[in-house]
């Protein structure tokens, strides 16, 4: 198990779904936690279970001023920040013809911008003692998924910021990678309700035959990516989803 003891990492929609579970086990393995989520009451909820190792900030990641506080936020109460996730990404599913200029902006805000803003914000912070950042990417992105466009772009333009920021960091010994997850959260149970021919046609193409557990299959590969366990894999992309997209 990954000791994550000393660090302090910001995760961004770390109130519910994946997020909530980061959280919940990267506290457990011994990190201090910046969440930041635009949901109050399971952002309240999340920081009451375990006050001492974990703060709440409400604020919205695709505005840059979120991500400014929520570093300062973490050197004020923790001392300092070693570690992001940008986890939080909200997207609508449509056929290209039908997505607006709205519908680009909420993907592209709260998923692309949204990374680099707190990437940004964190880095000063991060050079100083080196540090870690895991953004996550989606196999949907990789395959193409029909009804995702927006969604897809901006997780590839994640993508590559990602690879840009791990050249351009390692000389500040700040490694920078991807996890591409396939997990059974709330969010894709409601999915799973709307459109029910594409969750089976999903479930049915994972080599490992299920969705992934957000606490046991998700957050442990994140906790690695953050722990000193991986301090010679940077630039990378690691796909926690049962063997669905085997990259190469
Ligand atoms: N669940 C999966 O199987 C799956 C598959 C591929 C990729 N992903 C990616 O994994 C990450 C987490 O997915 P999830 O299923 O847990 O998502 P989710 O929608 O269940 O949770 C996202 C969290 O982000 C928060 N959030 C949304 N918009 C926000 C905003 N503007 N500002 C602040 N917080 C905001 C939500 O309140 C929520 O707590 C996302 O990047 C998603 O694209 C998930």
């Amino acid at each position: 198990m990954q000791d994550l003891n000393n660090q302090v990492v910001i995760i961004t929609g770390g109130a519910a779904g994946i997020g909530a579970a980061l959280t919940k086990v990267l506290a457990q393995r011994g990190a201090s936690i910046v969440a930041v989520d635009i949901n109050e009451q399971a952002g309240l909820a999340i920081a009451q279970s375990n006050p001492k190792q974990i703060v709440f900030l409400k604020g919205d990641v695709s505005c840059a001023s979120t991500a400014k506080q929520a570093v300062q936020l973490a050197v004020r109460t923790f001392g300092k920040l070693t570690g992001l996730v940008n986890n939080a990404h909200a997207s609508i599913q449509k056929p290209i013809m039908e997505h607006t200029k709205e519908d680009w902006a909420l993907s592209f805000g709260t998923g692309f911008d949204a990374t680099l803003y707190f990437m940004q914000a964190a880095y000063p912070e991060l050079i100083k003692s080196g540090g870690a950042i895991v953004n996550f990417g989606s196999g949907a992105a990789l395959s193409g998924n029909p009804m995702q466009a927006s969604y897809a772009a901006a997780k590839e333009a994640i993508r590559g910021l990602s690879r840009v920021a791990a050249n351009e960091w390692a000389k500040d010994n700040i490694r920078v990678n991807v996890v591409s997850p396939k997990a059974l959260t709330e969010g894709v149970a409601a999915w799973k309700a709307r459109f029910p021919e594409q969750y089976e046609i999903s479930a049915n193409k994972v080599p490992l035959q299920r969705f992934g557990d957000p606490e046991k299959d998700i957050a442990p590969v994140v906790a690695f990516l953050l722990s000193e366990d991986s301090r010679y894999i940077t630039g990378q992309t690691l796909m926690a989803d049962g063997g669905t997209v085997q990259l190469r």
